[in-house]
């Protein structure tokens, strides 16, 4: 069950911290988008606002940024970086009414598609922001290509006694194929440039710090299906099937995301 209540300020300095899978992936999104100075962008879910900053330096002085995530904790980190280009408020995919029709060169989602439950909702709010031609990039974890963490996750809770709590199997809880994600944006007006699902090598130290790194990425719900008690044996039992995937570098997993561009007509 998506709930926007688990997250705490420590998991989001750990994000802060433990982000760069998102933020190397969320560069190659930006660059897939091809932003030009002065352009208006909208960074919607933007977390702490690491990849926010980076595309404020790319549209430059007479361009503006402006990063929601409906995570007060998350804004509140993003704010430091807050200057004259780039600002940072509350807010959702779902409810952009405080933002004009047409007012967006870019909009683009970097890890967040897979936690909105109301996707056509987002989409033709998205739709309304931006400006006839103006560009829309996602990058999201691919249903038809689970990264591998989730399914050694998946292996490890389908074992009794999880296999009790079957929706403790669904986090991130909205993911699409890339087939899914390029008909809803069809149906939502806009023309699909690109759909493309890229893989990366990820290393962790620990098999704790996967742990840390989930945990913190999805804000608190990592194994949150599960009841607590059972919690600290879920994750006993996932280090130990992370330990098998250690190499020299330190765990090695594999992680599939699909990156999506497409255009307003
Ligand atoms: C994995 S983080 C990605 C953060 C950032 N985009 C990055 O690249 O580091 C997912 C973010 O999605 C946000 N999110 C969840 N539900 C959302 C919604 N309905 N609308 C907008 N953002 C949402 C979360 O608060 C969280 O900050």
């Amino acid at each position: 069950m998506m709930t926007l209540t688990l997250d705490t300020p420590a998991l989001a300095r750990q994000y802060e911290d433990l982000s760069d899978k998102q933020y190397e992936h969320g560069k190659l999104l930006i660059q897939a988008l091809g932003l030009g100075l002065g352009w208006r962008v909208l960074d919607i879910g933007c977390g702490t606002g690491r990849l926010t900053e980076y595309v404020a330096g790319l549209v430059g002085k007479a361009g503006h940024v402006v990063g929601i995530d409906p995570l007060q904790t998350r804004i509140e980190i993003a704010r430091a970086r807050a200057s004259t280009n780039l600002s940072f408020q509350v807010g959702r995919a779902e409810r952009l009414d405080g933002f004009f029709d047409n007012s967006f060169d870019a909009v683009y989602l970097n890890s967040v598609f897979h936690w909105l439950s109301e996707k056509r909702q987002s989409l033709a709010e998205i739709y309304r922001v931006l400006k006839s031609g103006g560009r829309l990039g996602i990058s999201t974890a691919s249903k038809e290509r689970p990264h591998e963490l989730d399914r050694i996750v998946q292996t490890v809770l389908r074992r009794p006694p999880y296999a009790r709590y079957p929706d403790a199997l669904e986090t991130p809880p909205y993911k699409v194929t890339s087939e899914e994600l390029s008909a809803l944006l069809e149906q939502a007006g806009f023309r699909v440039r690109t759909v493309e699902i890229r893989s990366f090598t990820d290393y962790f130290d620990s098999p704790g710090t996967v742990i840390h790194f989930s945990n913190a990425s999805s804000f608190g719900h990592f194994l949150s299906g599960l009841p607590q008690f059972l919690r600290t044996a879920a994750i006993r039992e996932i280090e130990f099937e992370l330990e098998k995937y250690r190499r020299p570098e330190g765990i090695v997993l594999t992680r599939n995301v699909i990156f999506a561009v497409a255009e307003k007509k």
